[in-house]
């Protein structure tokens, strides 16, 4: 099962300003450009995010995983607001409890969003590739993408593509620990 990351970043390593904000990102310059995400989500089965990444996404205009399995990580919520019942699910698993049984039930790729919750799935070792778009603006403060571990945490470099909008997107492979 693939355990996957698919995420922008500022080039200083932040994917939204301290108050979460996206607007360096939702201007992008070429709005045509998908950078591979549709691809990505097609082969997607299950969305893990965090509680944070979730709440922002509750202030778009419209639910964007439509049809897509949706998984919330939340020690503080109790339940989801009754509008997302129906779209995702909430749960407080460890990651590695949360892998397990999501291997189980035959999830063959899942997505993981958010940085605390990306960091908490690096640092137990469970993801198994990283596609990071660098965004070319410095934003100097924010929610960094990657935080403290335990361990180093070895990656192998497997494709950039440079495009003409300045975005550079790395795809790398993680050996599972
Ligand atoms: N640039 C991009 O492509 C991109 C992508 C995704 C998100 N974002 C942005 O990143 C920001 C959110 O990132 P973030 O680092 O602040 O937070 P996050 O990872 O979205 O959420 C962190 C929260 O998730 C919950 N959580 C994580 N692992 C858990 C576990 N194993 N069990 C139970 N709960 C768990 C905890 O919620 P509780 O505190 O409720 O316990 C934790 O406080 C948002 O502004 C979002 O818009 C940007």
């Amino acid at each position: 099962m693939k355990v996957s990351v698919f995420i922008a970043a500022s080039l200083d390593g932040f994917i939204a300003r301290s108050d979460g904000g996206l607007d360096w990102l939702e201007a992008a310059p070429d709005p045509d450009e998908d950078y591979g995400y549709a691809e990505f989500m097609a082969r997607v089965d299950v969305l893990v995010m965090g509680r944070v990444t979730f709440e922002k996404v509750t202030t778009f205009p419209e639910w964007p995983y439509a049809g897509k399995r949706v998984i919330v990580l939340s020690r503080l919520l109790r339940e989801l607001p009754a509008v997302y019942q129906e779209r995702a699910e909430l749960r407080r698993d460890l990651p590695a409890d949360l892998v397990e049984h999501l291997r189980r039930e035959g999830c063959t790729r899942v997505y993981v969003d958010g940085g605390l919750t990306i960091q908490a799935f690096l640092d137990a070792g469970l993801i198994t590739d990283l596609t990071l778009t660098r965004i070319p603006v410095l934003l100097g403060s924010g929610i960094p993408l990657f935080g403290p571990l335990d361990r180093d945490v070895r990656l192998q470099h497997q494709a950039t593509r440079a495009y003409a909008s300045g975005y550079v997107q790395s795809t790398y492979t993680l050996a599972p620990v």
